[in-house]
């Protein structure tokens, strides 16, 4: 006789996108995520706005994905939700509501980690049943607006920070180097859009030197882009709008060889070949195209996650409250929101 599933709603408002979904299982049934366009104007996410959307989206969201999963709520048998990091304002709003819901439900909540969650999206099941998901010890470059880190992943629930950022976030180096072309808010996708048409070896720009061989610093390279793009538009003013895809693609080229160099930096410090990526930048197509280039060029296996599961989305955070479920890794009394949280932790 088979098992019963297990349904899971699954809450993520972290920052600025409010996200439900429903998993039974390994699979997942619905995964809606409601973008706050708010934050396009002020280039970037202002808290207080974020937590007021969240407010609004929360019961629509929630809503929508038990009725795209065609479950009642009666039938779930958990909840999970992001308890960090984050921005605390928009943690509060999924923590509280998950918790109230699970209390008038009576069944178990289950907090998660977002970084977790972001790595752990690998092994959501996909329809392609023939898809392998990483075994261990994999490496996992989680690249996000917020975190730049290379992960050893022992296990679903051991990680190892190899190396991070020591200043901005690889989103980051996208964002504020679109912000200062003029481009919207998040820049880092009209980035990858017009990079398509350009020269990538255009214009070079520094690849910075980090004490820790496996940290990353794109603070420097942040300065170099602000620089080049002074310098230029005082000679021509018209410099952005006449080479803006040569532009665009040498920026990615600049801010993907940086990644990548610290990738080829872990293989050789661990022997470890299996590699994955996860992150709303792993959506970028330049890291996709370089990454899954290794298994040809070097033997690699590498896992590259689908487009809708890199950018913040619940669909993770079910996956890995599926995973901490089924390992009776939930009894938990940790329920807070938390800002500052580590992958580890
Ligand atoms: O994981 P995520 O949705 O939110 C955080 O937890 O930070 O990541 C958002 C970041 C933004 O910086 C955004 O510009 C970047 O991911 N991003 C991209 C692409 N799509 C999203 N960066 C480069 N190329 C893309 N295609
Ligand atoms: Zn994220």
């Amino acid at each position: 006789m088979s098992k019963k599933p297990i349904y899971i709603l699954a809450i993520e408002s972290s920052c600025d996108d409010t996200s439900a979904a429903i998993l039974k299982n390994n699979t997942v049934l619905s995964n809606v995520v409601a973008n706050q366009e708010i934050h396009q104007k002020y280039g970037g996410v202002v808290p207080e706005l974020a937590s007021r959307a969240h407010q609004q989206n929360i019961v629509p969201v929630v809503q929508q994905a038990l009725e795209q999963a065609n479950i009642d709520k009666t039938e779930l048998n958990a909840i999970a939700f992001t308890r960090g990091p984050g921005l605390m304002g928009s943690l509060l709003v999924g923590t509280s509501f998950a918790t109230s819901f699970a209390m008038a439900l009576n069944i178990p909540l289950i907090d998660v980690n977002h970084m977790q969650g972001h790595i752990l999206a690998h092994f959501i099941k996909q329809r392609n049943a023939n898809k392998i998901t990483p075994s261990f010890p994999f490496i996992c470059l989680t690249i996000s607006g917020g975190h730049t880190q290379l992960i050893k992943v022992s296990s679903y629930f051991e990680f190892e920070i190899l190396g991070e950022t020591i200043d901005d976030a690889a989103g980051e180096a996208f964002d504020k180097s679109a912000k200062t072309l003029g481009l919207a808010y998040p820049g880092g996708p009209l980035m990858d859009k017009f990079a398509k048409n350009g020269n990538p070896k255009k214009y070079p720009f520094p690849i910075p030197k980090t004490k820790n061989d496996l940290d990353f610093s794109f603070s420097g390279f942040k300065t170099a882009v602000m620089r080049f793009v002074q310098k230029n538009t005082a000679e021509n003013p018209n410099f952005i709008s006449e080479n803006l895809a040569d532009i665009c693609a040498s920026i990615q080229n600049g801010i993907v060889t940086i990644l990548m160099k610290k990738i080829f930096k872990a293989v050789k410090q661990t022997g470890i070949t299996q590699i994955a990526i996860a992150g709303g930048v792993s959506a970028n197509s330049e890291i996709r195209k370089r990454l899954k280039q290794t298994e040809k060029d070097f033997g690699w296996q590498t896992f590259i996650p689908p487009f809708e599961y890199t950018t913040d989305n619940a669909a993770m955070i079910g996956i890995t409250a599926y995973l901490k479920f089924i390992h009776n890794k939930t009894n938990t009394t940790n329920t807070l929101a938390t800002a500052r949280l580590k992958v580890n932790e």
